[in-house]
């Protein structure tokens, strides 16, 4: 009897452990044998401890699970409460364009013979026998952007970094996942991990590099672990060598160290204060030399795109956002996870059909969409399409995916105030329009909340200097949550003394 068990943060904080253990013991008292295979997540959030049965070449589901549902389900697997029929037919699931995490879930994440059997490692293969300019044309036609949440196009910064002067050049890539309801960085690390280091490793062979570095959160643990024992195991097979190795840095909790620049100071042991631009990175970056700063997700992407051709994943998506996007739905839904689509996908599909609608049967009222510095979308803005052009359109951008989604009961003065006491928290100090701006935006809200009218135009016209004179994202980005929140919910806005009368 073959199960598969994941043992991603997120089904471990739901107890999957205990019911590998409460497996384990059952099949042993009734001297059962079993096969148990702790695999990575499949993004299926709300089905965790999501158990899986292989009969037959199929992968049937049972979820979520309890220690205490195993002797039912030992008893007969067929008819059990919790049976979920086929993974594959399960409609989450079965909507899903899994180029990124196509084998995520389906294995156990550090066993390389594995991977290459689902053809692991034939990216790379391919990327060796390429020169680096045929690389790098391949990645522009691609049409593969960042990931992080810029949207920059990946072939012109490998482009860059490759025709710097420079007699060494670094790959780092970005895994400190900071926005609020993000999750994808971590599920791709714990889940194929492998997938990752041959993407550093494509880009790497792509502009000349010899190292590349991690730069993870350290409140990822499980992902540390995990990258750990893939970049040994990777070494140990010759994937890793001595002419492209990679090391993990741990960050220590700041967000802005998400930001490429501060990321940069941190892993050469400098406070995470954001550098100005120019140079930019690919110029001038760790340690003074050409790099390429890529998220997760964008050096993932690398792999398929080696091994499938360009134009494969060129033909998903829609107008200039190509390929797909793991889009990661969290807050108030019935059905939270990791759906991963091409672009086009409107947010009314997201919410309504794949997500399920609130969690608390009351009506959406808003979706934060890109983070903590993403947009409030009301429902009449959901037939946006999910790509960059469409949420600039609109106001938003897609950040790193993460949606959130609020009921009717959200308060929106509440969030728009939560965005300008984040970025006071997480500023790093460098330039006055966010370390000022968002204490005196945070106490703007509380003038406004308490009944004071002139208070509206003064958090405008901070919002508009925040966004223009800030240095990077944190403090120019953080008018997106609050005006979107001012314009698309003005009734959460009205002093307290116009309601009243
Ligand atoms: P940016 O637009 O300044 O730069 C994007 C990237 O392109 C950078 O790596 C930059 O160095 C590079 N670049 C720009 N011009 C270039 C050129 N001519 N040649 C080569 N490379 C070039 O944006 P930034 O400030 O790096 O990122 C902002 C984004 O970060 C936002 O859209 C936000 O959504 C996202 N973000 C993501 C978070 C996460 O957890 N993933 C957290 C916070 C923000
Ligand atoms: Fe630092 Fe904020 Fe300025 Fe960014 S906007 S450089 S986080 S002070």
């Amino acid at each position: 009897l073959t199960l598969y068990l994941p043992r991603d943060a997120a089904a471990l904080a739901v107890g999957a452990n205990a019911v590998a253990r409460a497996l384990k013991d059952e099949a042993a008292r009734r001297g059962v044998e079993i096969r148990l295979i702790r695999t990575g997540s499949r993004g299926m959030a709300w089905l965790e401890p999501l158990l899986e049965m292989e009969q037959e070449g199929e992968r049937l589901g049972f979820g979520p699970l309890a220690p205490e549902d195993v002797p039912e389900l030992l008893d007969n697997f067929d008819t059990h409460p919790k049976s979920l029929g086929k993974i594959d037919e399960i409609p989450f699931f079965n909507r899903q364009t899994r180029l990124t995490f196509a084998r995520c879930g389906v294995n156990d994440p550090l066993n390389l013979d594995a991977y290459r059997a689902a053809g692991g490692l034939n990216g790379l293969e391919h990327a060796l026998r390429l020169s680096p300019e045929e690389i790098i044309r391949d990645i522009t036609e691609s049409g593969l952007r960042g990931r992080g949440g810029a949207g920059f196009p990946t072939g012109i910064k490998w482009e860059t970094v490759y025709k710097a002067n420079g007699t060494r050049k670094y790959i780092v890539c970005n895994a400190d996942e900071g926005d609020s309801g993000t999750f994808a960085d971590r599920m791709l690390i714990e889940g194929d991990p492998f997938l990752l280091i041959e993407g550093m490793a494509i880009a790497a062979r792509a502009v000349g590099a010899a190292r590349g570095y991690v730069y993870l959160r350290s409140e990822y643990p499980q992902a540390h672990a995990t990258l750990s024992q893939a970049l040994q195991i990777a070494r140990r097979a010759g994937v890793l060598n001595r002419a492209f190795d990679i090391e993990i840095r741990l960050g220590a909790g700041a967000y802005v160290c998400g930001e490429e620049t501060a990321l940069l100071n941190s892993m050469e042991g400098k406070r995470g204060v954001v550098r100005a631009k120019p140079p930019l990175p690919a110029h001038a970056g760790f340690l003074n030399c050409p790099t390429v700063v890529n998220n997760v997700l964008t050096l993932a992407a690398a792999p398929t795109i080696m091994a499938r051709g360009a134009g494969f994943y060129r033909d998903f998506g829609l107008g200039r956002s190509r390929g797909t996007i793991p889009v990661q739905i969290a807050g108030n839904v019935r059905r939270g996870g990791l759906f991963e689509t091409a672009f086009g996908m409107t947010l009314a599909e997201l919410v309504t059909d794949i997500a399920g609608g609130t969690a608390t049967g009351r009506p959406v009222k808003a979706v934060q969409v890109g983070g903590p510095l993403g947009a409030y979308f009301p429902p009449y803005k959901f037939t946006t399409p999910l790509c960059y052009e469409a949420f600039d359109d609109q106001g938003g951008l897609i950040g790193h995916a993460g949606m959130v989604v609020f009921d009717e009961t959200a308060d929106m003065l509440a969030l728009a105030r939560f965005a300008m006491e984040f970025c006071a928290l997480e500023s790093c100090g460098k330039c006055t329009p966010c370390r000022i701006g968002a204490v005196r935006g945070t106490e703007t809200l509380d003038r406004l909340r308490a009944g004071d009218p002139a208070a509206r135009p003064l958090i405008e016209d901070l919002c508009e200097t925040m966004r223009e004179g800030s240095l990077c994202a944190l403090g120019g980005f953080t008018p997106y949550p609050v005006l979107s929140a001012l314009r698309h919910f003005p009734e959460d806005f009205t002093p307290v003394q116009e309601a009243a009368q």
